[in-house]
């Protein structure tokens, strides 16, 4: 009898674990995810390998994926739909829906964590939020992209899982004018404090993004001082200064891409207790 439990349920597990399915695996969906939020802007939804054609003016995406940032059987994604789905780049593709979206920071991120820590992590369950060209007063709470955030963050927990960080990459179209370039520290403050309060998190860790392009110069460092000056607990800046850039001088490359999620990966693999590192 226990032989013939012990055989159906071996079968079971062989069929719940076809790997070309695109349909949500409900036996991995109880298992424990570690989530992540991924906000901001361009940069975090990802514009690795997109050229604008200067002459058609279309802009198209390069189809590069390099293999740090290829699918991995335990990294999933949020969709659209609030359905987890196993993740592959684009990831913001079904949601920063206006514009192309080319490789970002996310999956070279997860398969980082994992390729360090995949014991202790276990799958990882990603949440596409960022919406190019959007300021940090679009952000603010109650607007409609703090409110999308929260909605798909507390929806990725229905099915068991944690968010263990939020990942925040913003803050290029705050270079344009003084006055929002002034105000970027304590826009930023007001809004890690409230997305902690909003998702009953008091000591989120959150891994933010120093800018590595903008507008102007000066506004573009002044940003950069607010975000490298943030004095909160948890919170952990990385610097994408000086990573190479797309020919528009915006948007991080594909290579530059990886790089960043690596760095992001460190970032959040100091927040894991010393025993466990
Ligand atoms: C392409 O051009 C559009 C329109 O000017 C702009 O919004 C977008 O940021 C550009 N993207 C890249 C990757 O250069
Ligand atoms: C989300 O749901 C809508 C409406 O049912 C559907 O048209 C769309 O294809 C879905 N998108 C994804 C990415 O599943
Ligand atoms: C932020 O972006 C919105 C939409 O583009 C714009 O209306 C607003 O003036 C910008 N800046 C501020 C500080 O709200
Ligand atoms: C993660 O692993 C890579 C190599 O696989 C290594 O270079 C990196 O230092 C590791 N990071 C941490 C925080 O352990």
């Amino acid at each position: 009898m226990l032989l013939f439990v012990l055989v159906l349920s071996l079968v079971a597990q062989a069929c719940s674990a076809s790997p070309t399915t695109q349909q949500p695996n409900k036996k991995t969906d109880q298992h424990l995810k570690s989530i992540f939020i991924l906000a901001g802007q361009s940069n975090m939804a990802g514009r690795g390998g997109v050229v604008n054609d200067t002459t058609t003016g279309i802009a198209t995406c390069d189809g590069v994926v390099p293999p740090e940032c290829r699918p991995n059987p335990s990294v999933f994604r949020l969709n659209v739909n609030l359905t987890w789905v196993k993740a592959s780049e684009p990831l913001h593709a079904d949601i920063d829906v206006e514009k192309t979206n080319g490789i970002g920071p996310g999956m070279a991120f997860a398969n980082a964590v994992l390729a360090n820590h995949s014991s202790t992590v276990g799958q990882i369950g990603l949440v596409p939020c960022a919406i190019g060209g959007t300021n940090i007063t679009q952000w603010r709470r109650g607007s409609f992209l703090y409110n999308q955030m929260i909605r798909r963050a507390k929806a990725s927990l229905q099915n068991g899982g944690s968010i263990r960080a939020l990942l925040w990459y913003q803050g290029e179209s705050d270079t344009a004018s003084r006055e929002d370039a002034l105000s970027y520290k304590n826009r930023l403050e007001t809004l890690f404090g409230d997305v902690r309060l909003d998702l009953q998190s008091p000591d989120l860790p959150i891994i933010q993004v120093a800018l590595a392009s903008g507008y102007e110069a000066t506004l573009i460092e002044i940003v950069r001082e607010a975000q490298l000056g943030i004095d909160l607990l948890n919170v952990r800046t990385v610097d994408a200064k000086g990573l190479p850039l797309e020919p528009d001088g915006l948007h991080l490359t594909t290579p530059a891409q990886v790089e960043l999620g690596k760095m992001l990966a460190d970032a959040y693999l100091q927040f894991l207790p010393i025993a466990i590192r």
